[in-house]
């Protein structure tokens, strides 16, 4: 499954990032965004995931959040995720740069990453920017009445889910980062995205194009599929488990 080269490369490299999307905890039970069940097939995402739809309806907008939120406690994380902070551990500089909410890769122990899109278990006040994780009695909230939603516990102020919404611009010090790294790295592992979302998916042509070996696990064709060097069209587990095994051989 995996070429003796890119084993080689992963096996060696100085500086290796790596991209995640959704793809990643489809076996953990997590709906994927585009693909078949997926939630923004199933959902509207002006209607829950833009400022302006937070603006409109904000008990219905904490509502859906509070219903994903569940989703991900309840998920564990699976040997993808644990193969990745296994990784990270054997590599010198290593960056995880997740589109990812789910705090999968959190509970799988990857210390050094950058959660782009937010944390799906975290608030943050409209007012002072004050973020925190929510605790279940803060979710429990009656969407018709807004002032059972989650609030400031500094300010008071309306708190909304510390999550990157559609026309929303990355978090200073969040993307530049991952560009920066990515502009050094010696290998770039792109695994579960659909490329869809412009800035994540730059980062592994951005990559490529200053001579990085790129690879992409992931059991359908995306948008990185014509971008990278090898293409490991399966899912993450089996293709992760197959690549740790293989560095151990
Ligand atoms: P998508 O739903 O767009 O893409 C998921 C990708 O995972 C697809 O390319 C699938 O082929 C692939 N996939 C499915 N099962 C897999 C498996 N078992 N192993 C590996 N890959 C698998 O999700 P993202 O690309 O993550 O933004 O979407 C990017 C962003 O769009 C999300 O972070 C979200 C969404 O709007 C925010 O919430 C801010």
């Amino acid at each position: 499954m995996w070429p003796k080269n890119a084993v080689e490369a992963i096996s060696n490299a100085k500086q290796l990032l790596v991209v995640t999307g959704a793809g990643i905890s489809a076996a953990s039970g997590i709906p994927t965004f585009r693909g078949e069940g997926g939630l923004w097939r199933n959902y509207r995402f002006d209607e829950l995931a833009t400022p302006s739809a937070f603006e409109r309806d904000p008990g219905l907008v904490w509502t859906w959040y509070q219903m994903r939120r569940k989703v991900c406690l309840n998920a564990t994380p699976n040997p993808a995720h644990h193969a990745l902070a296994t990784l990270e551990q054997r590599c010198e500089r290593f960056l995880l740069a997740t589109q990812n909410v789910d705090g999968l890769h959190r509970r799988a122990g990857s210390l050094k990453r950058i959660c782009l899109h937010g944390d799906i278990l975290d608030a943050r006040c409209t007012r002072c920017q004050n973020i925190w994780t929510l605790t279940d009695e803060e979710c429990i909230a009656d969407e018709n009445d807004p002032q059972t939603l989650p609030h400031c516990a500094r300010c008071g102020a309306l708190a909304r889910p510390h999550i990157l919404w559609f026309g929303e611009t990355y978090w200073p010090g969040t993307i530049e980062t991952a560009f920066q790294f990515a502009s050094g790295c010696d290998v770039g592992l792109v695994i579960g995205t659909s490329g869809a979302v412009g800035p994540p998916a730059a980062l592994i042509e951005h990559a490529a194009r200053r001579g990085a070996m790129t690879v992409e696990i992931n059991p359908n064709p995306s948008s990185l599929s014509s971008v990278v060097e090898h293409l490991i069209q399966t899912g993450a587990v089996e293709a992760m488990r197959a690549l740790i095994s293989a560095l151990d051989t």
